[in-house]
């Protein structure tokens, strides 16, 4: 009996020769923000609030919003062709597309597969992971141990939140708080000794519902009840977040620490997840850490959930640019209720850019 094989939609390329190159490095990162700039006076002509206890209680002046034409999807891409360019790395080339969000553009697809196929990384499976604003960290484990693991050469990690189409715009307790945009990191194999030296997650099911975007999955589908009940945005204790996110932040950043074997003086630069600048202060002083350490953007960007760190790592970049054998701890907590740390060594990228382009070119 013969079968009709479906036609291939791109040649397969000859293996390239497998060798073990055990490490994980980001090699490329971009970032896109929306134009449009919503400010706390802006906020206040929705809610009773002010300008002042916005500032006071969250540290936030102003967050992104979408655009009319504007997704997760449409976003991710932009920063995911930022972080290749970055890499000097052809979309074809890479492994594995991941897309870090709670707000994917649908149920199904799933965003990644939206972003793979914008950019054409067609040899690249692809799949979404949600980890609400731990997204980034759970995203590193995952993409580092793709790569260690052998399974992967180069890793394509995209964090895209659009959490403004998923606030209750009556609802002063969580619309000040969040904002769009995305942020994305190629991780790629190296035998240097670099990258990610190590990761901790951790996770308490949120049953209590502390944080949750009730309806529109199986449990309570999408009706006519749920629109008017505005049951498909975010509602969250708030206060009860707040205690959790410092003590689990303070906890995995020191178990992600110890694991890479390091103490924080070996550190450059914290960057965690923004959702709070009243809970970056007081997860720097659990730790003991310098001020000046822990990066803040929060004021101009607000809680943009998965895609917070890279935003943040992004912008850290470009303003100093790391030296090879710098140390960075990532720290985050989010939905789900989910949190986690890791520890990266900056590679030499350009050594393996070049590495990389010899052995792609042969
Ligand atoms: O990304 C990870 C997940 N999210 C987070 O990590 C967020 C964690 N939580 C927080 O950042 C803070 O809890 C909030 C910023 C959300 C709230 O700050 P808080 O200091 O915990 O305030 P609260 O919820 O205890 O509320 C204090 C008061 C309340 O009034 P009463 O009951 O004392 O009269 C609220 O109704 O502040 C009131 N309030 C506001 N007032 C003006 C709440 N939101 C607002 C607002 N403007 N936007």
């Amino acid at each position: 009996m013969s079968v009709t094989l479906p036609v291939a939609l791109d040649p397969v390329r000859p293996a390239e020769p497998v060798r073990i190159m055990n490490h994980a490095a980001i090699t490329g990162w971009g970032s896109y923000s929306p134009s449009r700039v919503l400010t706390n006076q802006d906020l206040a002509q929705l809610v009773d609030t002010n300008d002042e206890w916005i500032r006071t209680r969250t540290g936030i002046a102003e967050r992104r919003v979408a655009g009319a034409g504007e997704s997760t999807s449409t976003m991710g891409v932009i920063a995911a062709r930022r972080a290749l360019e970055q890499a000097q790395l052809a979309p074809r080339d890479v492994d594995l597309v991941l897309c870090a969000t709670t707000t994917p553009d649908y149920l199904l697809p799933a965003t990644a597969c939206l972003i793979q196929q914008q950019i054409g990384c067609t040899r690249a499976g692809a799949m979404d992971i949600n980890a609400a604003c731990s997204g980034f960290v759970y995203g590193i484990a995952i993409a580092s141990q793709f790569i260690q693991g052998g399974a992967a050469r180069r890793v394509l990690l995209v964090t895209s939140e659009t959490l403004t189409r998923f606030v209750n715009w009556q609802d002063r307790n969580t619309c000040v708080l969040f904002g769009d945009g995305a942020g994305a990191v190629v991780v790629e194999a190296t035998p240097q000794r670099t990258g990610v030296l190590s990761v901790a997650l951790g996770c308490r099911g949120d049953v209590e519902r502390m944080l949750v975007i009730e309806a529109g999955g199986s449990a309570v589908p999408a009706s006519a009840e749920t629109v008017a009940k505005k049951a498909h945005t975010m509602r969250m204790r708030g206060n009860e977040v707040f205690k959790m996110a410092v003590r689990n932040m303070t906890a995995t950043a020191q178990e992600a620490l110890a694991k890479a074997g390091l103490k924080l003086d070996d550190i450059c630069a914290v960057i965690p997840h923004q959702a709070n600048l009243r809970i970056l202060t007081a997860t720097q002083e659990a730790l003991n850490l310098p001020a000046e350490k822990m990066f803040v953007n929060v004021d101009r960007f607000g809680n943009t959930g998965a895609a917070s760190i890279s935003l943040a790592l992004g912008e850290y970049l470009q303003m100093r640019p790391a030296r090879v054998g710098d140390h960075f701890l990532l720290v985050a907590f989010g939905g789900g209720l989910t949190w986690g740390a890791c520890v990266l060594r900056w590679a030499d990228v350009a050594a393996i850019v070049q590495e990389r382009a010899q052995k792609l070119s042969a």
